[in-house]
């Protein structure tokens, strides 16, 4: 019930601010992201990757309305794949973008503003060793960011997308992507989508979920299990062990400070794992995601409320 609601919140600009003003939010915040700057962020990444998780960043933020805004955040990912560069963790990094973030929705070319804007962070990517996945926003993006993907696959054939389950559209999606050399990250889906266009119904959600894991692991691309999941896990192991994938033509990835016991033993067993941690100051669209996504995280959120 309360889901919904909160997805409508994390797009209220009057929310933000009670939200972000409120002196017991930063300790809950820090459950999930890894600091507002660059700094901190690297300190776990560094910690994460020495316990042999990979990672993938997000430089926080989304939905601009304005172009400073936009190459503000290629800047920031340009950055951050330069730090990475030179701190050596190239290999076991990588970045995931959100194409709001860098103009996708402003009138007037937002798609092209943000394809050039993305091109720039894969050029540095690629010549870092390292890749960009596109993050999947709500269904108003999708025909946009498959696009912009397709156009950066001819030049970075290593760039990855998200596919979510929640979608009618998404096993049509997940066929044409099952082809060699392509990654795709499948999600269930966090944003808070009409039912002509969406299940909303969660076993309905988890059916397509399966469906959408057995055509990836079925083709010939790299298929990337976001998921904490248990259900969801064990089917891709099954899955990995019918098509006789090695453990290197997949992986697993699971969201910074959520199940991550789990994330250790599954790479302790031998599986890649890969965080994604997200940074920045504009953490409030994707801290009011994971409340909506689980009621208890909410009410850990509420109780910081009550004085002690
Ligand atoms: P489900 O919600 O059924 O949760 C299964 C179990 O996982 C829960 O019982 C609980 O134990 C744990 N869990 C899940 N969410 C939790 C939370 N917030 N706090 C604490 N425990 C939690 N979505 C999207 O629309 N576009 C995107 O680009 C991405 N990108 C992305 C990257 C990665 C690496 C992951 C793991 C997820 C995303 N998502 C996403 C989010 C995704 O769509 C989905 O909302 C969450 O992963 C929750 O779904 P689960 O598959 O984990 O299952």
């Amino acid at each position: 019930m309360l889901g919904p609601v909160l997805l409508a919140a994390s797009r209220s600009d009057r929310m933000r601010q009670i939200v972000a003003a409120a002196p017991v939010t930063r300790p809950v915040v820090q459950r999930f992201i890894a600091g507002d700057e660059l700094g901190p962020a690297m300190d776990t990444v560094r910690a994460l990757t020495a316990s042999g998780l990979q990672v993938t960043l997000d430089h926080l933020g989304e939905d601009v309305t304005d172009r400073a805004t936009a190459h503000a955040t290629r800047d920031a990912y340009l950055r951050l794949l330069e730090t990475l560069a030179a701190a050596g963790l190239g290999e076991r990094a990588e970045v995931s973008v959100k194409l709001s973030a860098f103009g996708q929705s402003l009138p007037d070319g937002g798609h092209d503003i943000a394809l050039e804007g993305v091109r720039q962070v894969a050029e540095l990517a690629t010549a870092s060793g390292t890749t960009v996945t596109l993050d999947m926003e709500d269904h108003t993006t999708v025909d946009s960011t498959l696009a912009v993907l397709h156009e950066l696959r001819r030049d970075h054939p290593g760039t990855g997308a998200v596919l979510q389950s929640y979608l009618f559209r998404t096993e049509d999606d997940a066929r044409a992507l099952a082809v060699a050399g392509s990654r795709v990250r499948l999600v269930k889906g966090a944003y808070k989508e009409p039912a002509n266009v969406a299940f909303q119904d969660r076993k309905d959600v988890d059916r397509s979920y399966v469906r959408a894991l057995r055509t990836l692991f079925a083709g010939d691309g790299y298929p990337m299990v976001g998921s904490h999941d248990p259900r969801m896990i064990a089917i891709a192991q099954e899955l990995a062990a019918r098509h006789h994938r090695a453990a290197d033509t997949y992986e697993f990835q699971m969201l910074y400070g959520i199940r991550t016991a789990e994330q250790r033993r599954l790479a302790e067993a031998g599986q890649r794992v890969r965080v994604y941690v997200p940074y920045g100051a504009d953490w409030y669209g994707y801290f009011m995601r994971r409340l909506a996504e689980r009621p208890a995280n909410l009410a850990f959120f509420l109780r910081s409320f009550v004085p002690a």
